[in-house]
């Protein structure tokens, strides 16, 4: 898919559909390009009911009487959440009717909604089928936002709405790659890949020896029920004359099957996704050599598989975390807040100025926002308001849940420091949460629980089915703002 910036009359731009945004006074919205085709198009929206509310789409065959074989129209919004919706819905219908070429209508549009146009025309584009031997589906490959006249400003409104969509498509495609395929040697492998790509990120692997020579006891302890060996993934990206440095850390547990405390075949069947956070840095680091931030970037991944081999890790074993602090675990399901402790702990000693976890950590936060909401814990408000800022302004939806200090009697452990379940039923991302506190000591940390929204059973928003990319949005908006 391309997505470009052009100029030119609606009327008279190629392309297989022109998509166009009407609101409610769509009769005055169109009256023009209705002109051209004879007065058709108004008649077929006053016949279908055409509102002009988001999320309305109507197809219109043009039968040669503009450049464009297509339009489409989509309801209207000022909201940017109503927006993207309604632009991601018609980019699909276009696509859906077998138009490979886009021409977007944007005059007059601001830099935000031209960026966000952009965007959402690369996520409509996005699908998983590498596995398909045939694919009947249709393809997006050109997309060209239609402006009066050609600016910097725009042309960069354009580049990074884009950019930020591949970089989220790509963390979708590692996410959608069956377990199979996407061991923790597979997942380093493509951390590799990026460290390549770029003179400004450096990446550096490492295996079991050296995991268990730096004392990382929860990553080994995971590790120990698979035939697969865990890998410990870092990236360094340095921008120009950095003014700070930002700690990203992704939980990649590439299958759950929730070890010896085994999950229900129901439960198993999307487990893939569990290395959604590590996807997410990942997606970030493909986009950071082109958006070139003026800030350093630390990613780090602690990547294994969770399995009930013959080695496994046992309920009631004790693991000791880099830090020296030890685990009882009471649930090998609960593998993911074992994993970041070793990989929270490796990120502090980098000396970040911020540290940010993404995690696929607990069912209960889906209970407690339902499945398009990641849930905010951290111990800094200004990090907190600031990443809760980017969110909203990058269309994903994010929540903060309170660390109550109170909650923290509740992870005591009998035999060792803490314990990793066995909480109780209630409030259990909140005690995941406090879980994780204990494993950074003064830095500035925010836990994002994406359990929820790293993986769709059905379309929702701008997300297909599976993996969404989830959290790549709304760090590189993070990124992107000045930093103080
Ligand atoms: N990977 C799961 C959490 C999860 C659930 C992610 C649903 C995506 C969708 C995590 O490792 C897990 O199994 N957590 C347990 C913790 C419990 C045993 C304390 C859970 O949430 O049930
Ligand atoms: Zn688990
Ligand atoms: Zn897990």
């Amino acid at each position: 898919m391309k997505v470009e910036l052009g100029t030119g009359k609606y009327a008279t731009t190629k392309a297989a559909a022109l998509v166009v945004f009407a609101g409610e006074s769509w009769k005055r919205d169109l009256a023009d390009l209705d002109r051209h085709v004879g007065g058709a198009l108004g008649r077929t929206l006053a016949r279908e009911r055409f509102k002009g509310k988001p999320g309305d789409v109507s197809v219109f065959q043009t039968h040669g009487r503009i450049a464009a074989g297509l339009i489409v129209v989509a309801g209207n919004s000022e909201d940017p959440f109503l927006l993207r919706r309604s632009a991601y819905l018609a980019f699909r219908r276009s696509r859906d009717a077998g138009a490979p070429t886009l021409a977007i209508a944007a005059a007059g549009a601001s830099v935000e909604r031209i960026s966000l146009l952009a965007e959402m025309a690369e996520l409509a584009a996005y699908s998983f089928d590498r596995y398909r031997q045939t694919d009947e589906r249709n393809r997006l490959v050109r997309a060209v936002v239609l402006v009066e006249r050609r600016s910097a400003e725009r042309e960069e409104a354009v580049r990074v709405g884009s950019l930020f969509a591949r970089a989220a498509c790509y963390a979708r495609d590692l996410v959608n790659e069956p377990a199979g395929t996407m061991t923790p040697r597979f997942l380093a492998n493509r951390a590799i890949e990026i460290g390549r790509m770029s003179p400004a990120i450096r990446c550096e692997v490492r295996g079991p020896r050296w995991i268990r020579a730096q004392g990382m006891g929860g990553l080994m302890g995971v590790a120990r029920g698979s035939r697969e060996e865990p890998r410990f993934i870092v990236l360094r990206y340095r921008g120009r004359k950095p003014t700070k440095r930002i700690a990203l850390v992704g939980k990649g547990i590439t299958f759950d099957s929730g070890g010896l405390s085994l999950k229900t075949a129901d439960q198993m069947v999307t487990m893939k996704c569990d290395m959604s956070g590590a996807a997410a840095v990942l997606g970030v680091f493909t986009a950071l050599s082109e958006l070139k931030p003026r800030i350093e970037v630390i990613g780090v991944v602690a990547a294994t598989e969770n399995m009930p081999g013959g080695a496994a890790y046992k309920p009631g074993d004790i693991l000791r975390i880099m830090n020296g602090k030890t685990v009882e675990v009471l649930n090998t399901d609960a593998e993911g807040r074992l994993i970041l402790a070793d990989a929270l702990v490796y990120a502090e000693k980098q000396k970040p100025d911020w540290i940010i976890d993404l995690a696929t950590l607990t069912g209960a936060c889906v209970v407690a926002l339902g499945d398009n909401c990641t849930g905010i814990m951290g111990t800094d408000a200004s990090l907190k308001k600031a990443l809760l800022a980017a969110a909203e302004a990058s269309g994903e939806r994010a929540w903060e849940l309170p660390l109550l200090e109170e909650y923290r009697d509740t992870i005591k452990s009998d035999v060792a420091d803490i314990k990793n379940a066995n909480y109780g039923r209630d409030g259990g991302a909140i005690k995941a949460g406090l879980f994780l506190k204990e494993f950074v000591a003064s830095t500035p940390w925010v836990h994002m629980d994406i359990a929820g929204p790293a993986f769709m059973e059905k379309e929702i928003g701008f997300y297909t089915k599976g993996a969404t990319g989830h959290g790549v949005g709304t760090l590189l908006r993070l990124f992107s703002a000045p930093t103080k």
